[in-house]
C-alpha cells in the first residue's frame, strides 16, 4: 500500500517542495501523521517517515533491500561511478571499509592545527562594522581544509589551481538553471555534454596529477592526509585502489563535505547571535558546550531534510506493507522537531544536549546505519574548531534582528541571507595566543 499524501499534481507538489520544504513537511505530518507520500518531479514516489521507530527499521534493515546508492544517481556526473555514495550492497561495503579508518574520530585531532590556521586567516579578513554574510566565507574555509587534510596538497600554487578548477565545477552544479537541466536530461546525458566535460576535465586532470605524484612520494607513509592513507589502503584481495576509484572518492568527499559543513556553520552563527548567552558561553570554551551548540544547530537546522533508500523488495514499516520501487525517506527535519523528544522543539537550546545525549534514531543529521555519513566526526570537529576561532577573534551581532528563513540551495537548506552578521574585532584573541605559545 502507498501511504496517503497531498493530492495536488506532481508539478505543484514539486514547486512547493522546492520553495517551502519545511512548511510542506510540517503540514503533511499534521494532516497525514508519521508516514506520508510525496510525488516530486522525476524522483518517483517518496514515502516520508517521521517516527524514530520507523527510522530505526530503515537504518538497521537489510542493505540488499534498502538501496541508497541507486537513489543518489543524480550526482554521478560529478562523482563518478566508483563513488561510495552511489554504490550499493557488496561494492558499497568494500569501498566504505577502505575509507572508514581515515575518518576515525581519534584521527581528527591531527587536523586541528590546520583547521584553526585556515579559519583564523579567513576570519581575520572579514570587514568590520557592516553586514557580512558568513556562508561564502565558511565555504572558503571548508574548501581549503579539504584541500589540505583530504587531498593533502601542500604546494600553494597547486592549491590555487585546484581551488579554481574545483570551484568552477562545483559552481556549475549549484547553478539553478543547470540543476533544472540535470533534472530534465538525467545524469547520463549531462555527463556526456561538452559544456559539462569542459568544466570537469581540467579539475580531473589536476586530481589525477596529484594522485600520480603522491603515489611516488618518498614520504607517503608518514603523511596523514586522507589521499595518502587511501593510497596505502588495500581491498580484501590485496589490490590497491585504482586512480579512478581514488579520483571518484576525492570528489565525493569534496562534494559531500564542504558545502554541508559550511552551511551548518552559517546556521550555528545565525542561531547563536539571536539567542542570548550563547556567544558568551561559547567563549568560555567548555568543550561539551561547544559540542552541544553544534548538535543543536544540526538538530534545528539540518542541512539535508531527509535521506533516501530505494526498496528493492516489499518491506513492512510501522505495520504498513510498502511495495518495491518506492523511495523511503527517513525525515531528518521532522524527527528533529518532535515535541515528544525535544520539548519546545523550535527553541534553540544547546543545553538539551548537555542534559541528555543525542539518540541514534532521534538525532540523525548524518543519516544512519551502514550509510551513516563517513565525515560526521570530521564535520563536527571542524565546526567546533571554527566556532572557537570565531568567538575568540570577533564580537558578533545579527545584521538584522529578524531570523533568517530556511532557503534551498541545490539540495541543501541554508539561511536565506547567508548568515548575515556585523562583526567587531576583539582586542585579544585568546585561542590564537594559546596556540602561538604552545
Ligand atoms: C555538517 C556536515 C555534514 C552533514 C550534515 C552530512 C550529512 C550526510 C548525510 C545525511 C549523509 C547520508 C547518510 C544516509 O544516507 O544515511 C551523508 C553521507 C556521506 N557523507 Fe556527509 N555530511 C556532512 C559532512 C561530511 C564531510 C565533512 C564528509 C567528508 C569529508 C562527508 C562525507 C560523506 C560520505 C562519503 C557519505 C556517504 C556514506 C555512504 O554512502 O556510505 N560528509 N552525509
Amino acid at each position: 500500500m502507498i501511504p496517503p499524501g497531498p493530492t495536488a499534481s506532481r508539478p505543484r507538489q514539486t514547486i512547493r517542495w522546492i520553495y517551502r520544504p519545511g512548511a510542506m513537511l510540517e503540514d503533511c505530518r499534521r494532516r497525514y501523521g508519521d508516514m506520508f507520500t510525496l510525488r516530486i518531479a522525476h524522483e518517483g514516489t517518496w514515502v516520508f517517515l517521521a517516527h524514530p521507530d520507523m527510522v530505526k527499521q530503515v537504518f538497521t534493515g537489510d542493505p540488499r533491500v534498502l538501496h541508497a546508492g541507486e537513489a543518489n544517481v543524480v550526482v554521478r556526473p560529478f562523482l563518478g561511478s566508483n563513488s561510495v555514495l552511489l554504490l550499493d550492497e557488496a561494492a558499497h561495503m568494500s569501498q566504505r571499509k577502505l575509507m572508514l579508518p581515515s575518518f576515525h574520530g581519534e584521527r581528527m585531532r591531527g587536523y586541528e592545527q590546520v583547521m584553526a590556521e585556515v579559519a583564523a586567516a579567513e576570519i581575520d579578513s572579514w570587514p568590520a562594522g557592516q553586514p557580512y554574510a558568513v556562508r561564502p566565507a565558511m565555504q572558503r574555509i571548508t574548501l581549503e581544509v579539504i584541500m589540505r587534510t583530504v587531498f593533502g596538497v601542500q604546494d600553494e600554487t597547486r592549491r590555487e589551481r585546484l581551488r579554481e578548477m574545483l570551484s568552477n565545477l562545483l559552481e556549475w552544479g549549484t547553478n539553478p538553471s543547470r540543476m533544472a537541466m540535470l533534472a530534465t536530461l538525467g545524469p547520463d546525458r549531462i555527463g556526456r555534454l561538452r559544456m559539462f566535460q569542459k568544466v570537469r576535465a581540467p579539475a580531473d586532470e589536476l586530481i589525477y596529477e596529484e594522485i600520480r605524484s603522491r603515489r611516488a612520494a618518498p614520504d607517503l607513509e608518514e603523511r596523514d592526509d586522507v589521499l595518502s592513507l587511501l593510497l596505502q589502503a588495500r581491498h580484501e584481495d590485496g589490490s590497491p585502489m585504482t586512480d579512478e576509484e581514488l579520483r571518484d572518492e576525492l570528489m565525493t568527499l569534496l562534494v559531500a563535505g564542504h558545502e554541508t559543513t559550511a552551511s551548518s556553520l552559517a546556521w550555528a552563527v545565525e542561531r547563536s547571535v539571536r539567542t542570548p548567552g550563547v556567544l558568551d558561553r561559547l567563549r568560555d570554551g567548555d568543550d561539551d558546550y561547544v559540542d552541544a551548540v553544534c548538535k543543536e544547530t544540526l538538530r534545528l537546522r539540518p542541512i539535508l531534510a531527509l535521506v533516501l533508500r530505494r526498496l528493492t523488495e516489499p518491506m513492512e514499516i510501522g505495520g504498513v506493507e510498502l511495495p518495491a520501487g518506492v523511495n523511503l525517506a527517513p525525515c531528518i527535519y521532522l524527527v528533529h522537531r518532535r515535541s515528544d523528544i525535544y520539548p519546545e522543539p523550535h527553541a534553540f537550546r544547546p543545553e538539551r544536549f548537555l542534559e541528555r545525549p543525542a539518540g541514534t534514531y532521534t538525532w540523525i543529521p548524518f543519516g544512519g546505519g551502514v550509510r551513516r555519513c563517513l565525515g560526521a566526526s570530521f564535520a563536527l570537529f571542524e565546526m567546533k574548531v571554527v566556532l572557537r576561532e570565531l568567538v575568540a577573534r570577533l564580537e558578533l551581532s545579527a545584521a538584522d534582528a529578524r531570523p533568517e528563513r530556511i532557503m534551498r540551495r541545490a539540495i541543501t537548506l541554508v539561511p536565506e541571507r547567508g548568515g548575515e552578521v556585523v562583526v567587531a574585532r576583539r582586542a585579544t584573541a585568546p585561542a590564537a595566543r594559546m596556540r602561538a605559545a604552545a
